[in-house]
C-alpha cells in the first residue's frame, strides 16, 4: 500500500518507480471523475499557498483549478504582492504559510529554496518549477505518453536542445526510473551534468533503460517514440544569451525531417510555452533581430502533432491533483 502523506513533492529523484506511478494511476482516475463530473472535494476546508516567483499559465491554471476541485481554498503570491526574498527570508516565510496552510506551491530559482520551505514550513512543499526540476511536469508528461502510446517500459524519448536545464533534467530522471530510454541530442555544453548523469544510470539499469547523450541529430532522434523539446532561453535567464543559443541550438531545432527519422508512429511533445510562429511578443522580437520565424519547433511540427501537446497541458491539472491529493489526504482509494 502506498501512502505518499505528508511528503513533498519536490524532485523526483525522491520517488520510487512505484510511487510515480501511483501518482499518475491516481490523475488517470481524477481525469475519468472530471469528465463524468463527479465532485471529489474530500479535502474542503484545506488551504494551499502558491508562490510564483517566474510567470506561469500551465501550472498557476493547474493548482488552483486542482485545489477547487479538492474542495480547497488557493492563496495566489506573487514577488510583488508579497514580502518573499525582499524583506523576509524564505525560512521566516516559510514558518508563517505553514501556520496557515496546508501545502505550498513554489515556482521560481534555486532548488535550495524548495527545499528550505520544505524543512521549515511544516507541511507537504509542491515543486512548481525551479532552475534545476520541473517534476510536476514530467507526470504529465509520462501520463500523456501512456494514453497516446500505452506501455512506457522500453520507449526512447529524445530531448532535443538545452537538456541541461529543468526539462532536461527532469524528463531524464523520469525516463530512467520508469524504464524509457532516454537520449540527450545536443551540442556537449548542453548535456546535463556528469554527477546527475551516473545517478540516472544507475536508476536506468535497474529499469532496464539506456542513456544516451549524443550531438548527432539522427543518431540521437532514430527511432525515437517521442520527440521532446523545450525553449531555448528558460525563464530569469539573462537576454543576452539568446544570440549564443540561437547559433548552437538551431541545429537541434524539431523539424519534420527529425520527425521522419524518428518512429513511425512518434509524437512529439513540447512543455509549453513554445516558439513555433511569430504571434508572441518574443518571438516577434527575435525575428527582427536575428530573422527567425520559429525556434525550437516549425510552425508545420507543432501544428501537425498538436494532439498530444494539448492533451500533455491538460494533464498537468489531474497530475497536479493527485501530487496535492495524495500528499494532503489519509488515502485516496483509487
Ligand atoms: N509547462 C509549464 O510549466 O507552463 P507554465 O510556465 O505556463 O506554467
Ligand atoms: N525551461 C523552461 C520550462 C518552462 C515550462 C523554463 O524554465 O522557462
Amino acid at each position: 500500500m502506498i501512502s505518499l502523506k505528508g511528503r513533498s513533492f519536490l524532485t523526483l529523484k525522491d520517488f520510487t518507480p512505484e510511487e510515480i506511478l501511483y501518482l499518475i494511476d491516481m490523475a488517470a482516475h481524477f481525469k475519468q471523475m472530471k469528465k463524468q463530473h463527479i465532485l471529489h472535494d474530500r479535502l474542503k476546508g484545506r488551504n494551499v499557498a502558491l508562490i510564483f516567483e517566474k510567470t506561469s499559465t500551465r501550472t498557476r491554471s493547474s493548482f488552483e483549478v486542482a485545489a477547487h476541485d479538492l474542495g480547497m481554498g488557493a492563496t495566489y503570491l506573487d514577488p510583488k504582492s508579497s514580502q518573499i526574498g525582499k524583506k523576509e527570508s524564505i525560512e521566516d516565510t516559510a514558518k508563517v504559510l505553514g501556520r496557515m496552510f496546508d501545502g505550498i506551491e513554489y515556482r521560481g530559482y534555486g532548488q535550495e529554496i524548495v527545499e528550505s520551505l520544505a524543512k521549515h514550513s511544516g507541511v507537504p512543499v509542491w515543486n512548481g518549477l525551479t532552475n534545476e526540476y520541473h517534476p510536476t511536469q514530467i507526470l504529465a508528461d509520462m501520463m500523456t505518453i501512456r494514453e497516446h502510446m500505452g506501455e512506457l517500459r522500453g520507449r526512447t524519448l529524445a530531448y532535443m536542445g538545452d537538456a541541461r536545464y529543468n526539462m532536461g533534467n527532469s524528463l531524464m530522471i523520469g525516463c530512467a526510473k520508469l524504464g524509457l530510454n532516454f537520449h540527450a541530442v545536443a551540442p556537449k555544453k548542453y548535456f546535463p551534468e556528469e554527477e546527475l548523469v551516473s545517478q540516472c544510470r544507475k536508476w536506468a539499469e535497474e529499469s532496464g533503460a539506456e542513456i544516451l547523450l549524443t550531438e548527432d541529430v539522427k543518431q540521437g532522434t532514430g527511432d525515437a517514440d517521442v520527440v521532446y523539446t523545450d525553449v531555448w532561453v528558460s525563464m530569469g535567464e539573462p537576454d543576452e544569451v539568446w544570440e549564443e543559443r540561437i547559433e548552437e541550438l538551431t541545429p537541434y531545432r524539431v523539424t519534420m525531417d527529425v520527425m521522419k527519422n524518428a518512429s513511425s508512429n512518434a509524437i512529439f511533445m513540447h512543455c509549453l510555452p513554445a516558439f513555433h510562429d511569430l504571434d508572441t511578443e518574443i518571438g516577434r522580437e527575435i525575428n527582427a533581430k536575428f530573422g527567425l520565424t520559429c525556434m525550437e519547433v516549425t510552425d508545420e511540427v507543432f501544428k501537425s502533432y498538436q494532439d498530444a501537446i494539448f492533451d500533455e497541458a491538460e494533464n498537468r491539472m489531474h497530475t497536479i491533483k493527485a501530487v496535492m491529493a495524495a500528499t494532503l489526504a489519509d488515502d485516496w482509494d483509487i
